[in-house]
Formats: C-alpha cells, structure tokens, sequence
C-alpha cells in the first residue's frame, strides 16, 4: 500500500550572471533588469495549479535552487516565501534554504533574506584556488568567497553549506586538500563535495578543458578527501554529502529517502504520492523562463506529466535510496514505493552475494565496494 511520505517544496529561480562552462542546469543569463515581479506571480500561479494534488499536507522543507536564486532581492524571497505559507501549511521551524553564488552578494544581503525566513544558506564556492575558479568560469575569487561567508555568519545565519567541486583542470590531490582547509577554517555545517564531470551539451564537453585528472587520481583525491572530511567532524552520509552531526540537509535526504517534492519554477520538476490513484506522479514544468512566464494562469507552464509504473519503481528508487550510506528500510521501500519487498529479489540477493549490499536486519546497506561501483548496482535494478 502507498502511504505518504514527507513533502517538500522545491522553488527553481532559472537565472545566472553568466553561465559557467561546465554546468548543465537549467540556468539562462541574466537580462539586465531580472522580471523578479512577474517571475513572483508566476511562480505562485504554478503553485496554485499543484495544489490540488497535495491538498492537507504540510511541507517539511523549502530549498530554492538554481541558477541563482541570491540574484533575487530579499523582497522578491520573501514575497515567495510568504506567498507559498498562506497557500500550504509550512511546518514550524522548517529548514529553507538558499543557493547563493559568492559573486552574487553584497552587506546586509543575508540579514535581510534570514528575516524573510532563509535559515540555512549553500554556497557554491567550488574551490578556493584562484586559477581553478577562472578555468571553471568562475565570477568570484577565493577572498568574495571567504567575505561571502563570513557576511552571512555574522548576520546570524549558523546552518551553512559549501559546495565545492574536485578533479578540476590541473589540480593536484594537495590542491583539493588545501580548498578543504581553507572551507573548514570557515566552520560550515556542512560541505558538498562534488567530482566535476563533463556534462552533455556545455562548453566543457564539446572542448575539455586540459589536466582532467584520471579516474583512478579522481578516486585517490575523493579517497584522501573523504579522510580528512572525517577527520574534521564532517562523516559522509551521502555520494557527495558530508555534515556536522544533525545538520545533514533535511531537504536533500527526503529526495534520496523517496519522499515527495512540489517542484515550482521553470524546468522544476516534482514528484507526487497519490494514494487515492494508487500512483506515483512526476510532473515537471517547461524550461525556458521566457515561456514559463507568459503562461500567465493558463497550464500551459506544465512540461509534462508521468505516473512511475509499478515495474520502473524498484530502479527508481534504488537511484535513490543507494546513494546513502546508511541505505534504506525494507518497509519503507514498501510503503513509498506501493510494492511488497519481494519486487526486489532476487536481485537484492545477487547484490548481496556480489558484497555490494548488505542486510542488517530491516536495512540495506551500501558496502564499500558497492559505493565505488554504485552506477553498477543501481543498474541490477533497472528493469
Ligand atoms: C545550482 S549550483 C549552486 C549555486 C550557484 N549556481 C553557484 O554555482 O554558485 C549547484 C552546484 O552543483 C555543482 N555542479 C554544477 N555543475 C557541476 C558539474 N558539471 N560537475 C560537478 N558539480 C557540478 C556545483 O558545485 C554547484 O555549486
Ligand atoms: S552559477 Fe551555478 S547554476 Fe549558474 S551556471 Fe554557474 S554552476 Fe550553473
């Protein structure tokens, strides 16, 4: 039986002052003068035509996301915020967070988002080296960066993540050390520690920059990385994940515990238990903010709408679930997924006899060997 998992709420804002080479999010360049009222309305217009599909449930995080959301002015957050808790019920205390790039902010920026109801703000540092951040199109340097940080710490906000990224164009394993050390004198909550892949359809993937680092270095580098990660207070819990203990980020886990999402914004995409349909819904909402914008009330902002089969939810949510280290219950499975725990073997036994997964009781694990070759296992299960 389906039961309802958590909910949260995932806000897209689509644009960026300049695209960076590598990335392949839906993120636009800037036009001088960003339509933040209109991109307001629009949003909630697109909120208004969910709802129907979570009547009576209550949103357990917010995450704007991006682009780059810290490219909005603390009205526009807050007009969305506050536009979004009139029309939902928000769970007191919620954790909101905030994508800000480091080129992106000026004083007294974060006091005003953190009024507006941000409590948890994720840079994207990336690395703090200033010939890594100029071959990766970076718009700030490693001291905007360091300012940047500090800003929002002094404005009260504790509960920060930085995003940084490894295996760059000509880094060395000291290199990506040295990015860590200079993020932990910082004291994040939490750091996000990405490898920079060559992502179809960006400038990086039609012309690589030179000096990638092998995948077996890249491995070393996330090897030694992850040690002294740990050695700093900051355990792994996910492929990329790293935090102080109890500030994991609450929003990403309910993604990779498969609980549900409203995605709004262009090119959000969300994801909807619907008990009463004995069905899974994805809908995603069509990209280009342009278009986003002139569907006024109309639906024609919804990119498209799919209910996940009952055969294509085992791979579905191994996708997920897998990524963290501490795996997931069976009877969760069952319950966000609809099915019995039967549907995963006998594959779940090949797994385990391949020492890629382990059962300790009611859990699956990850085991170290199938979190290095995790795209392998994930696989098993695709149907
Ligand atoms: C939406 S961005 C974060 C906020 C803001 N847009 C910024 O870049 O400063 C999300 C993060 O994904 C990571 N990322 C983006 N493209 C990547 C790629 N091709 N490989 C690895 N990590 C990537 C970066 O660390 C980036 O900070
Ligand atoms: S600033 Fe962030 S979202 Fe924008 S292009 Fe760069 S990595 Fe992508």
């Amino acid at each position: 039986m389906l039961t309802l998992p958590p909910l949260a709420l995932y806000i897209h804002i689509p644009w960026c002052v300049r695209k960076c080479p590598y990335c392949d999010f839906n993120s636009h360049t800037s036009p001088s003068a960003l339509p933040q009222r209109e991109y307001v309305a629009a949003l909630l217009a697109d909120l208004e035509q969910d709802l129907p599909r979570v009547w009576g449930r209550t949103v357990t995080s917010v995450f704007f996301g991006g682009g780059t959301p810290s490219l909005f002015s603390a009205d526009s957050i807050a007009a969305i915020l506050d536009g979004c808790a009139a029309r939902l019920s928000f769970r007191p205390g919620l954790e909101v967070t905030l994508e800000t790039n480091p080129g992106t902010v000026e004083h007294d920026r974060f006091e005003a988002y953190r009024r507006a109801g941000v409590n948890r703000i994720s840079f994207g540092i990336q690395s703090f080296d200033n010939g890594c951040l100029q071959r990766l199109g970076r718009i700030h340097d490693s001291a905007q960066a360091e300012t940047a940080v500090k800003l929002a710490q002094d404005a009260g906000i504790d509960n920060i993540n930085l995003d940084l990224m490894y295996a760059l164009p000509q880094q060395t394993q000291a290199m990506a050390l040295h990015d860590l050390d200079r993020a932990f004198a910082l004291q994040p909550a939490h750091v996000s520690h990405y490898q920079l892949t060559l992502e179809p359809n960006t400038v990086f993937a039609a012309k690589p920059p030179k000096g990638i680092p092998e995948d077996d270095d890249a491995w070393d580098m996330q090897e030694a990385c992850q040690a002294a990660l740990a050695a700093h207070g900051y355990a792994q819990y996910e492929v990329s994940a790293y935090a102080r203990d109890g500030r994991q980020c609450a929003h990403n886990v309910n993604y990779w515990r498969y609980g549900d999402y409203l995605g709004i914004g262009a090119g959000a995409h969300g994801k909807l238990t619907q008990p009463a349909d004995d069905g899974i819904l994805r809908r995603w909402k069509i990209k280009h903010p342009a278009a986003y914008l002139a569907a006024g009330a109309s639906d024609a902002r919804i990119g498209g709408d799919e209910w996940i089969a009952a055969a294509a939810r085992p791979f579905d949510y191994m996708l997920n679930a897998l990524r963290l280290n501490a795996g997931f219950a069976l009877g969760e499975f069952e319950q966000r997924t609809g099915l019995p725990r039967a549907a995963l073997s006998p594959r779940l036994d090949d797994c385990i006899a391949k020492g890629w997964l382990e059962r300790d009781g009611e859990r699956i694990v990850p085991t170290e060997l199938g979190r290095r070759f995790l795209n392998d296992v994930m696989s098993v299960f695709l149907d």
